[in-house]
């Protein structure tokens, strides 16, 4: 089977109704970033902070996979599918799709503020009286603006030796996301979907679509592709 890894940004989930951050004019949710998305937003005003994505979370758990998240799941009978998204919401597990790297983390989860390491799953509201076992309060387990990636050298090596890259509803804009495409082998085919598609500083086929319209077809001809094999 040959390998194909995708790489999702909020466009995709725009298609189930979640807002993309960049399309909005620079506020999410009538907030700056750095208000809300970074660790001195976070010591500054704990509770702004964890209101903000206590609504990213019930918007999320409320939202539906919608025909891209699905289309991608159809596409593992037919090729080795790793998804790398930078969403922090789980359609695409709820859609099926079995592989999922989360390289900005996950409203699902949260982690104490003293130890990383220490991460619970989490699907209700997070409040300043939360603690982990030792007394230490909880935080998302969300990589903020200025923070380490954690999963990155593992998204790197999953790009490696992939044969096909899908890249879907991602500005390219938030590093080091945006330099993932430049570790697939030259050989590698990638396609971008996007209705309003960036400079993806490697040669890409783009398909200037909607995920729910772009994604399900490419899938579809991806399919006819290894079938023919
Ligand atoms: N289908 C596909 N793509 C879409 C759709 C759609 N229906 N609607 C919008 N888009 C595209 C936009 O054209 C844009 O290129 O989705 C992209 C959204 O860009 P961003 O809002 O910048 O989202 P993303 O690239 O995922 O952001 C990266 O930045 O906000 C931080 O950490 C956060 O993970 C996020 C990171």
């Amino acid at each position: 089977m040959k390998k194909c890894v995708v790489l999702t940004g909020a466009g995709i989930s725009a298609d189930s109704g979640l807002n993309t951050f960049r399309d909005a004019g620079g506020l999410w949710e009538g907030h700056k970033v750095t208000d809300v998305c970074t660790p001195e937003a976070f010591a500054r005003n704990p509770q702004l902070v964890l209101d903000f994505y206590n609504m990213r979370r019930r918007q999320a758990n409320e939202a539906q996979p919608n025909a891209a998240h699905q289309a991608l799941v159809r596409l593992e009978a037919h090729y080795r599918v790793q998804i790398i998204t930078q969403n922090v919401d789980n359609l695409h597990e709820r859609a099926g799709s079995r592989r999922v790297l989360h390289l900005h983390g996950e409203l699902n989860k949260v982690r104490s503020c003293a130890d990383g390491r220490e991460i619970l799953d989490w699907t209700g509201d997070l409040n300043l009286n939360h603690t982990d076992g030792k007394g230490r309060q909880l935080r998302p387990h969300i990589v903020w603006f200025g923070e380490e990636v954690p999963l990155f050298a593992q998204a790197v090596e999953e790009m490696r030796d992939a044969d096909i890259v899908m890249v879907v509803g991602t500005s390219l804009q938030v590093y080091p996301a945006a330099s993932l495409l430049h570790f697939a082998p030259p050989q590698a085919e990638c396609f971008l979907v996007d209705p309003k598609p960036q400079q993806a500083g490697r040669a890409v086929e783009i398909i200037a679509q909607k995920a729910k319209d772009g994604v399900p077809a490419l899938v579809n001809e991806l399919i006819r592709r290894a079938s023919a094999t």
